[in-house]
C-alpha cells in the first residue's frame, strides 16, 4: 500500500542530518508499489528526489517535489559456478548488511568495503571503493526502472560506465533511474587486497599473519581504521568524503613536490598523479576547524560534518571556503564527490 505523506522532514533519511523537508515523501519496497507510483497522474510531472541510505547527499534547501525513499530488501544467491557466487541484493539492503553477510558465508570481494555507510542501490552510482578495492571489481548486473517509463532494465558492467567515484548514473542518466537490485559477482577463493598501508598496519597490530590471513580479518581490520578516523554519521552528521582526490598532471605534481616534499602522490597512468585531499586541506589548516555547527572533521580532513544545527547552505559555504583556500595555496581544483541537491 501506498502511502504517500507530505511535509515530511528528511533529517532521520540523510547521514548529514539536514533538517530539510520534502513536500511529498513516500516509501517504496516493491515493485508493484513503484509502478503504482509512477503512474499516478498527479505525479507524473512532480520532480522526483530518490534516496538510498541518504548517505551522499547534501540537502541545501527545501525539496518542492516527491522524496522516495528506496527500501526493497531481500539477498540471494541467484547462480553459482565451480570460481564464483552471483549475489543478488534489494537496492534497499543496508550495504554493512550485505557485506557482513557475504563475509560470514565466506563469499569474497567486498570485505574491503566494510562498514561503508548507504544502500545497496546506491552503491553503484558513485561506484563505492576504500581500501584499494572499488565496487565495479565485483558487480555483475544491476535493475533499474525508469521513472518516466517505468520500464525496467537491466544494466552490465559496460552500460555503467564506472570510474573513480561515477558512473553513468551520475552524469548522462542522472535522475532517470531508480536502481531496485544489484548483483555482484563474488569469489569462491579470495583474492585478499592488503596492500593498502594502513589495513597492513592493522592486521599486523591484530596479530594476522599471512597464514592466517582471511576475508573476515580484512573486514575487521577495515572497520578498526574506519571507526577510529571517519565519524560514525549516527553521532555526527556527515557524508564521507566531502571532496574526490584530485588527479593532476605529473608536471604540476613534480613542482609542487619540490615546493611540499611531504606531499604524497599516487600515479594514475604516466602522466597523471592522484593526490590525497585530505593532506591538501589539512596542510592548508582546516583540520578541525569549525564555525557554528559546520566543521572538517578532526581526523580525517576530508570529510565535512554537521555537529547539530547546520543547514546544508552553511555546509556548502564551507566546503566553498576550503575549496578556494586549496586552489589559491596550490592551485589545485577540488570537486565535491557528494551530490549537492539545491
Ligand atoms: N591525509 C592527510 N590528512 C587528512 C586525511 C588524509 O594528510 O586529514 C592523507 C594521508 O597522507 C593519508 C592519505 O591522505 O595517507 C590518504 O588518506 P586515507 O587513507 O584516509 O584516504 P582518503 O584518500 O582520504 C579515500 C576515500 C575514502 C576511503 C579511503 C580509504 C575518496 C574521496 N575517499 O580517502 O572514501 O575510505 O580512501 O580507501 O576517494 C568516501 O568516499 O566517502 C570515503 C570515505
Amino acid at each position: 500500500m501506498l502511502s504517500i505523506q507530505s511535509h515530511v522532514s528528511l533529517k532521520p533519511y540523510n547521514t548529514f542530518r539536514i533538517d530539510a523537508s520534502a513536500r511529498y515523501w513516500v516509501d517504496i519496497s516493491n515493485e508493484d508499489d513503484l509502478q503504482t507510483l509512477l503512474q499516478l497522474a498527479e505525479f507524473l510531472d512532480t520532480p522526483k528526489l530518490i534516496l538510498g541510505g541518504g548517505s551522499n547527499v547534501l540537502l541545501c534547501q527545501n525539496f518542492d517535489g516527491l522524496a522516495v525513499k528506496v527500501s526493497f530488501q531481500g539477498i540471494d544467491v541467484v547462480r553459482e559456478d565451480d570460481t564464483h557466487v552471483y549475489v543478488k541484493a534489494g537496492g534497499g539492503v543496508n550495504w554493512h548488511q550485505l557485506v557482513m553477510h557475504c563475509v560470514d558465508q565466506d563469499y569474497a570481494g567486498i570485505e574491503n568495503l566494510s562498514l561503508i555507510p548507504g544502500t545497496v542501490g546506491a552503491a553503484p552510482m558513485q561506484n563505492i571503493g576504500a581500501y584499494g578495492v572499488e565496487l565495479e571489481q565485483v558487480f555483475d548486473s544491476l535493475t533499474a526502472v525508469h521513472i518516466q517509463t517505468g520500464h525496467t532494465r537491466t544494466f552490465g558492467h559496460a552500460d555503467c560506465a564506472f570510474g573513480y567515484r561515477e558512473s553513468v548514473f551520475k552524469r548522462e542518466l542522472k535522475g532517470q533511474y531508480i536502481i531496485t537490485s544489484v548483483t555482484l559477482r563474488l569469489d569462491k577463493v579470495p583474492t585478499f587486497h592488503t596492500r593498502y598501508g594502513a589495513i597492513q598496519e592493522t592486521l599486523a597490530d591484530m596479530g594476522v599473519s599471512e597464514d592466517n590471513l582471511s576475508i573476515k580479518a580484512i573486514s575487521e581490520a577495515v572497520i578498526h581504521i574506519r571507526r577510529s578516523k571517519l565519524p560514525d554519521p549516527a553521532q555526527i552528521g556527515n557524508a564521507g568524503s566531502f571532496f574526490k582526490n584530485p588527479e593532476i598532471p605529473k608536471a604540476q605534481f613534480n613542482q609542487l613536490k619540490a615546493n611540499y616534499p611531504t606531499l604524497p602522490g599516487y600515479p594514475v597512468g604516466d602522466d597523471f598523479v592522484k593526490v590525497p585531499a585530505g593532506w591538501l586541506i589539512e596542510q592548508a589548516g582546516w583540520k578541525g576547524y569549525r564555525s557554528g555547527d559546520a566543521g572538517v572533521h578532526a581526523k580525517q580532513a576530508l570529510v565535512l560534518v554537521n555537529y547539530d544545527k547546520a543547514t546544508g547552505n552553511q555546509i556548502l559555504a564551507l566546503a566553498k571556503q576550503v575549496q578556494e583556500s586549496v586552489q589559491k595555496k596550490y592551485g589545485i581544483t577540488i570537486t565535491p564527490e557528494v551530490n549537492i541537491i539545491r
